[in-house]
């Protein structure tokens, strides 16, 4: 490895890590460019790592002024830290020669330098949002995959953390995102406001934070490139290609709402399935619960077929009917070996006597269900990618589903134009559902996809 080569930083991570010092009057060391910032860029152009060279630089800045950094740093789900974060907080640490331990329990980095004892807590947003973070006196937050939660998600993380930076000078927080979501990000670093986040008249002239464009060609680090552009190509716009590639907040969902459904195609008898059973659930608590199944087989690790075999659908009905029709559709098709759901069946207690959840009690039945909290985006762009590339069938008895499908579509409006919103109607729990099956079953597949 060239030591070398790797401590260089880019043009947006200089912009990203730039700093103005200057002592105060009364000797204390201060910052004088804006504390908050955001960097904005695809997979893949450098944001984890900026954010990991950040954290040494605010480490730093406070010893400097000696004081003791006490960063928190959120990232959607607790994987995330296992997989990518702590690898490159270990590695740019070591580079700087920096003395710590992480304690795995707390998920604190203890570091010691310049004689003081600073501290960066990892937190999932869920642990974030739960007020997990009272007690913690911090100096800094570090925000990564901020994109992945939602924008509620978005706006108490940014809020909950703000709340806990006490206690020092010149307090910062940090953001790194792709820029594949408009909202709450967006907000907070769109400069000449007049509107607040709830839609009140205000008259900002400044944005909260400083926006950073991480242009992907800008990453001399990412390994292959033009085949990650080239892969983003076959499944956005060109406009939408070049603004992510850019670093401008795109929405890259656009007129995307199963666009590349196709009845003639699509749609076929299928009386046998091989491969793999999977289930996939939409809850409805004053509406319809919704269950489908489907099969999924591979040939040579590669995704050969998704066939959507079976479903049913039900009105407000116990989860004891519930599972009896479940097991009409496992004798016809096999058991399946999970069942994807939503996330929400954790907290809702659909006619249970026993003060369980609907997930707890369809686990109580020998259910596998699984769910991962998730954007409606991704699934949808998961689903559309795999209908295009003619990965996905349809069985004809689905006619729940089907209905959904030809429904989700833009309407046509009077003028020839299509309408802003999907119609969804009446087969809305189907569509759920099927995010569902993508978001859980495929979006490791995907995400290796994009990211080769
Ligand atoms: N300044 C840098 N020096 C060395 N490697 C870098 C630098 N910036 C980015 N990288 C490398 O580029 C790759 C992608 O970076 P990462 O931060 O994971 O991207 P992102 O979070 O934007 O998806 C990683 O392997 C990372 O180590
Ligand atoms: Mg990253």
């Amino acid at each position: 490895m060239n030591l070398k080569a790797k401590l260089k930083v880019t043009s947006y991570q200089k912009k990203f890590l730039s700093t103005d010092y200057y002592i105060d009057k009364d000797g204390i060391l201060r910052d004088r460019t804006k504390a908050n910032k955001a960097l904005i860029g695809g997979f893949g152009t450098g944001k984890t790592y900026s954010l990991c060279i950040k954290i040494i630089q605010r480490i730093q800045f406070r010893t400097k002024q000696k004081k003791r950094h006490i960063g928190i740093c959120t990232a959607p789900v607790n994987s995330h830290f296992v997989d990518v974060l702590i690898p490159q907080l270990d590695t740019v640490l070591d580079r700087y020669r920096f003395k710590y331990k992480f304690n795995q329990v707390d998920k604190i980095y203890y570091i010691n330098h310049g004689g003081f004892n600073h501290k960066i807590h990892l937190k999932s947003s869920e642990q974030a949002k739960a007020g997990r973070l009272v007690g913690i006196n911090a100096t800094d937050g570090y925000h990564d995959e901020f994109d992945v939660n939602k924008n509620e998600t978005q706006k108490k993380l940014w809020e909950s953390v703000e709340a806990r930076l006490r206690d020092c000078i010149d307090p910062t927080q940090s953001i790194a995102t792709t820029p594949e979501k408009v909202g709450y990000c967006e907000w907070l670093c769109n400069s000449s406001k007049d509107v607040n986040w709830n839609g009140d008249k205000v008259n900002n002239t400044e944005s909260i934070v400083e926006y950073i464009r991480a242009e992907t060609k800008d990453n001399a680090f990412l390994a292959d490139a033009s085949g990650y552009v080239e892969r983003l190509r076959s499944l956005y716009t060109p406009k939408q290609v070049e603004a992510y590639l850019k670093g401008y907040f795109v929405n890259l969902i656009g007129n995307r709402v199963w666009e590349y459904f196709n009845e003639e195609t699509h749609v076929k008898e299928i009386s046998k399935s091989y491969g793999t059973i999977v289930s996939f659930w939409d809850f409805g608590w004053n509406d319809f619960t919704y269950c489908g199944f489907a099969s999924i087989s591979a040939n040579n690790g590669q995704l050969s077929k998704v066939k959507i075999l079976d479903e049913f659908r039900v009105n407000k009905m116990t989860t004891e009917m519930i599972h009896e029709k479940y097991k009409e559709l496992c004798v016809k098709w096999g058991k399946p070996i999970a069942d994807y759901c939503d996330p929400a069946g954790n907290q809702h207690h659909l006619g249970s006597k026993m003060g369980l959840s609907v997930i707890e009690q369809f686990k109580a039945m020998g259910l596998n269900m699984k769910f991962q909290s998730s954007n409606i985006i991704e699934g949808i762009v998961i689903g559309n990618n795999l209908l295009h590339k003619q990965l996905i069938e349809i069985n004809t008895i689905c006619k729940h589903f089907i209905k959904m499908m030809i429904n989700s579509s833009y309407e046509e409006l009077k003028n020839g134009t299509k309408s802003e919103k999907p119609v969804h109607g009446e087969y809305e729990s189907a569509e759920a559902g099927f995010r569902y099956l993508m978001i859980n079953e495929f979006r490791s597949f995907y995400r290796t996809m994009l990211r080769g």
